[in-house]
């Protein structure tokens, strides 16, 4: 059991599940991918962790890149914008993979995909470690994901509850 500020967490899921999960993952894009150069795309701050697994998994070339989505509160609207910083690569024409920690709703990603198309790559595809089925609202298909969790807040692995967490080598659901 780990406390993190005022909430307890319990171990869900080791961190050799997690490894292996990884592993088949890196085995299926290298296999889709072979012959081109991908860049893979990592949303910070969730998927470092992630991504650095993923990366030396992967077996042929491949190009890295990442970016953020800043929250900021808008003054012509009352809801929060987001504003995606970093990438300052070229993505016309490459083959994107956009790597992501995890897919809850479904919004954060919706998002990013509409920026991206705009930038007009060969084709964007979408690896998250961790996705929840029951939380997810949209329709985007996503090609590779690692584990599928029921709807519960977890962290490790890269994934915080309030900046805390993410340098767990495995990772802990919240305690009911
Ligand atoms: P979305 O609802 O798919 O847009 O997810 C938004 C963001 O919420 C993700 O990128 C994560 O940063 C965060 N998030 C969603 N579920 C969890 C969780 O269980 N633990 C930690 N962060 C989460
Ligand atoms: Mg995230």
């Amino acid at each position: 059991m780990i406390t993190l500020h005022d909430k307890t967490f319990v171990p869900f899921i080791s961190e050799s599940e997690i490894n292996q999960a990884i592993k088949n993952l890196a085995d299926k894009i290298s296999i889709d991918y072979k012959g081109e150069t991908p860049i893979f795309l990592g949303v910070l701050n969730g998927a470092f962790m992630f991504l650095g697994e993923l990366m030396k998994n992967y077996k042929g070339n491949c190009e890295l890149s990442f970016t953020k989505l800043a929250s900021y509160h808008g003054t012509m609207t009352s809801g929060i914008m987001k504003n995606l910083i970093g990438l300052n690569e070229n993505i016309e024409n490459h083959h994107v993979i956009i790597v992501e920690d995890i897919v809850d709703t479904g919004h954060t990603l919706e998002y990013l995909m509409n920026i991206l198309a705009e930038k007009k790559p060969k084709s964007i595809k979408t690896a998250t470690l961790f996705f929840k089925p029951d939380a997810y609202k949209k329709n985007i298909k996503i090609e590779y994901i690692g584990i599928e969790i029921p709807n519960k807040f977890i962290v490790g692995y890269g994934l915080d509850y309030d900046g805390l967490g993410r340098n767990l080598p495995e990772v802990y659901q919240l305690k009911i």
